[in-house]
C-alpha cells in the first residue's frame, strides 16, 4: 500500500457535488449523529413523522425514526407520480442476446400496483415471506416492490445457489410463494430457474402454495404441478389496486440471506424506515447522482448490493437504472464498455473482480469507445487492489472520474467506509466512513489500535440501515456481532488498518468467510457440502488468493475407508458441491491427504492449511494436536 499518494479531484467535481463542505459536514455529524441522520430522513416521504429519532434503550437491537410510519414503495415509486420524473425511464433492461426492455416510473409503478393486487389476491398478507429467484430482469424489481407495498417480506435468492441452498433459505423463511421465471440466459447459455425451483420444492417447503413463474424464455418448462401459474396469466386479471401498507418504520421490508462463519445462513432482516433513509443519502451523496442520470450497478439484484443499489437506491432518487442480464464480457469482451457507451452511462458502479478481468483483457478495448458520458466510478465487494485501481482510473475514468470505493455488507444495508466526491482519493484505500458512521480498528479487547497497525474493523453505536436482526434468531445476532469483542460495538468480520491521514485500508475477512469473484460464501459452507457427499469423511476449504477472482477456494478431502482418490471422484467432488450451495461455490482445487490439521479440541486448522498451501510460516501452533 502507498499511502501518501493522493489523486484529488477537479474544481468541477468539488463544484458540482451534491455534498458540499464536506469536512464541516463530517465534523458536524461526528458530533452529532442522529442529528444528522434525522435530517436526512427528512428529504423522503413518511406517513407519520417520528417520535424519537434514535433509541438505544434495547441494544445492541437499535431502533431508528420510532413510531414513524413509512413505505419504502412510496419513497421508489409513488412520490414519483406526482413530478415529471413519471414520464422518465426508470428501468433499462437489456438481456445477453441484445432483447431490450423499457419501463418509464409510470409504467414500473403500474406493473407494482398490479402484482402487489395479485399477491393480495392470493392470500399474501402483511409479514408473510415471499421467495423470489430471479434472474437480472426486471421482474424482480416489480416482486420487490409489490411486496413492501402490501408490507409482505420479500426474501431473494440469488439464482447462482442450488435448489438445495434455495429449499433452506425457504423452508427457514416459511415463505408462502415463490416467484421465478422459466427461462435465464448467461454466456450464450440457457439455464432453467423453474426446474430448480421444482427441484426445491419436492420436500420441506410445505410453506408454498404457489409458484409464479414469468415466462422469459421461448422453450417449454414442465407445468404440471397445481401450484404452477403463469405471472402473466396472473397480470391479465382486472383486480383492485391494494392500499399501501402503513409501515411503522421498524417493520421488516425484507429478509436477505448471508454467510456467516457456520454452514447456515444468516436471514439479515432489513426494516423500512431506517434502510431507505441510509440507502437515499449515500446514493445521493457517494454516486452524486444528479436528475438525468444514467446510472448502472453491475451487481445481481440476489446481492444486497442489488437491493440497495440497483433496486432502491436508484429509484428513490428517481434516475435511470440499467438492469443487464448476462455477463459482461460476452459475446465480445468488451461488452461492457460497449453498452456504456451506447446508454451513455454517467455513473457505474462494480467490482474489483471484474475491472482486474477487464485489464486482463487489454487497454485497446476500453480505448475503442466513446465514455465520456462517465463522471462518477464505483467499486465494491472486496478489496480492489491499488493496480486495478488505477487501471479502472486511467482507462475508464480517463483520470478525471473519482472512484468510490464502498466498504460495506449485507448487514450493513448501505455504503459504510466511501469516498465522496470531493475528496483526495488513495488508489486501493476506501477512505473514511461516510457521515454520521463511527468506525475503528480495534484488537481483541475492543481498543483502538496504532497507525499502520492491522486490526478488526468494527462501527460504533449505529447507523439507519443497520440489519435489525438476524431472522428469528436474535441470539446469533448478538452472538456474532457483538459478542466477540467487548465494548459493544459492530463486529464487521473484516480486518483493517488506518492510515496517518486516517483513511481506512481494508484487508478481508478476519473470520472464515471467502470471497471468491466477490461472492460471499464461508468455508463452512462447502466444508459441509463436500462432507455431504458418500466418499468424503472430512473436508478443510481454504481460500487462494488468484490474480482476476480475487480468491478461489481449495478444498483438502480425507476420503472414507473403501474409497480411492482419483481425477474422476474430484469431478464428483465438485458437481456435488454445484447441487448443494450452487455453482458459485465452484471449488477449483481439491487434494486428498490422509489427516488434517485439527486443535485438540478437534477443529480443523483452516489457517494452518493455508500456511502451508502458499508456503507461509506457520504461525502460533501450540493448540495444534500433531
Ligand atoms: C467485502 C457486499 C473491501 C468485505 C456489499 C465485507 C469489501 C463483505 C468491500 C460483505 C470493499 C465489500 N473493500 N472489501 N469496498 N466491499 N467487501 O455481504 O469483506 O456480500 O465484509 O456485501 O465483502 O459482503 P456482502
Amino acid at each position: 500500500m502507498k499511502d501518501d499518494e493522493f489523486y484529488y479531484p477537479s474544481e468541477e467535481v468539488v463544484k458540482n457535488a451534491n455534498i458540499q463542505n464536506y469536512e464541516k459536514v463530517y465534523k458536524e455529524a461526528a458530533k452529532d449523529p442522529v442529528k444528522f441522520w434525522e435530517k436526512a430522513a427528512k428529504d423522503l416521504t413518511w406517513q407519520k413523522k417520528w417520535t424519537k429519532t434514535f433509541d438505544d434503550s434495547k441494544k445492541p437491537f437499535y431502533s431508528w425514526f420510532v413510531n414513524g410510519k413509512c413505505n419504502i414503495f412510496d419513497n421508489a415509486l409513488e412520490r414519483h407520480q406526482k413530478t415529471a420524473t413519471r414520464g422518465k425511464i426508470a428501468i433499462l433492461w437489456e438481456g445477453e442476446n441484445g432483447d431490450k426492455r423499457k419501463l418509464t416510473y409510470k409504467e414500473l409503478y403500474n406493473e407494482v400496483n398490479k402484482f402487489a393486487a395479485v399477491l393480495k389476491n392470493m392470500g399474501v398478507e402483511k409479514g408473510d415471506r415471499v421467495a423470489v429467484y430471479l434472474s437480472n430482469i426486471p421482474e424482480v424489481a416489480i416482486t420487490m416492490l409489490a411486496c413492501v407495498k402490501i408490507g409482505a417480506i420479500h426474501s431473494v435468492v440469488y439464482a447462482g445457489f442450488s435448489a438445495q441452498a434455495l429449499r433452506k433459505r425457504i423452508k427457514d423463511a416459511q415463505a408462502k410463494i415463490v416467484v421465478t421465471v422459466d427461462w435465464s440466459y448467461r454466456r450464450g447459455k440457457v439455464i432453467c430457474l423453474k426446474k430448480i425451483v421444482d427441484e426445491a420444492l419436492q420436500e420441506d417447503c410445505e410453506s408454498i402454495s404457489h409458484s409464479i413463474v414469468v415466462n422469459h424464455g421461448k422453450e417449454k418448462v414442465d407445468f404440471s404441478s397445481p401450484r404452477d401459474v403463469w405471472y402473466h396469466e396472473l397480470m391479465k386479471k382486472k383486480l383492485p389496486v391494494p392500499k399501501t401498507e402503513v409501515m411503522d418504520a421498524e417493520d421488516p421490508a425484507f429478509i436477505l440471506y448471508t454467510s456467516g462463519t457456520t454452514g447456515t445462513p444468516k436471514g439479515v432482516v432489513h426494516a423500512h424506515g431506517g434502510y431507505m433513509v441510509g440507502v437515499y443519502r449515500t446514493i445521493k451523496w457517494v454516486f452524486d447522482l444528479k436528475e438525468n442520470d444514467v446510472y448502472w450497478c453491475t451487481a445481481d439484484p440476489g446481492w444486497i448490493t442489488g437491493h440497495s443499489y440497483i433496486v432502491y437506491g436508484p429509484l428513490m432518487a428517481g434516475v435511470t437504472t440499467i438492469q443487464y442480464e448476462g455477463v459482461p464480457d460476452f459475446p465480445q469482451e468488451d461488452r461492457i464498455w460497449e453498452m456504456v457507451s451506447r446508454y451513455k452511462v454517467n455513473v457505474l458502479y462494480t467490482a474489483p473482480t471484474l475491472i482486474r478481468l477487464m485489464a486482463k483483457y487489454g487497454d485497446d478495448l476500453p480505448a475503442k469507445h466513446d465514455m465520456s458520458s462517465l463522471r462518477i466510478l464505483g467499486s465494491v465487494g472486496e478489496p480492489i487492489n491499488p493496480e486495478a485501481w488505477k487501471w479502472y482510473y486511467e482507462h475508464i475514468g480517463k483520470n478525471r472520474c473519482p472512484i468510490m470505493d464502498t466498504w460495506w455488507q449485507t448487514e450493513t444495508g448501505m455504503n459504510i467506509i466511501t469516498p465522496l466526491p470531493p475528496v483526495p482519493l488513495k488508489a486501493g484505500s476506501a477512505y473514511r466512513p461516510f457521515p454520521g458512521i463511527i468506525a475503528d480498528v480495534v484488537d481483541k479487547d475492543g481498543k483502538s489500535v496504532e497507525v499502520g497497525k492491522g486490526g478488526f474493523l468494527v462501527i460504533k453505536g449505529s447507523w439507519p440501515a443497520q440489519l435489525k436482526t438476524l431472522y428469528h434468531n436474535p441470539q446469533r445476532y448478538i452472538k456474532t456481532y457483538y459478542d466477540k469483542i467487548p465494548g459493544g460495538m459492530y463486529l464487521t468480520g473484516d480486518l483493517a488498518t488506518k492510515d496517518k491521514d486516517g483513511y481506512f485500508w481494508i484487508q478481508g475477512r478476519a473470520d472464515d468467510v471467502l470471497s471468491i469473484s466477490g461472492h460471499r460464501i464461508s468455508n463452512a459452507e462447502i466444508e459441509s457440502a463436500i462432507v455431504s457427499h458418500e466418499a468424503v469423511s472430512e473436508a478443510g476449504v481454504i481460500g487462494k488468493p488468484h490474480p482476476v477472482k480475487g480468491e478461489i477456494a481449495k478444498a483438502f478431502v480425507i476420503l472414507k475407508s473403501g474409497f480411492k482418490g482419483s481425477e474422476e471422484l474430484i469431478k464428483e467432488i465438485k458437481l456435488h458441491i454445484r447441487k448443494t450451495i450452487g455453482p458459485l461455490a465452484v471449488t477449483e482445487e481439491i487434494e486428498f491427504v490422509e489427516k488434517l490439521p485439527k486443535t485438540r479440541s478437534g477443529k480443523i486448522m483452516r489457517r494452518v492449511l493455508r500456511a502451508k498451501e502458499l508456503g507461509e510460516e506457520l504461525g502460533d501452533t501450540s493448540t495444534l494436536e500433531d
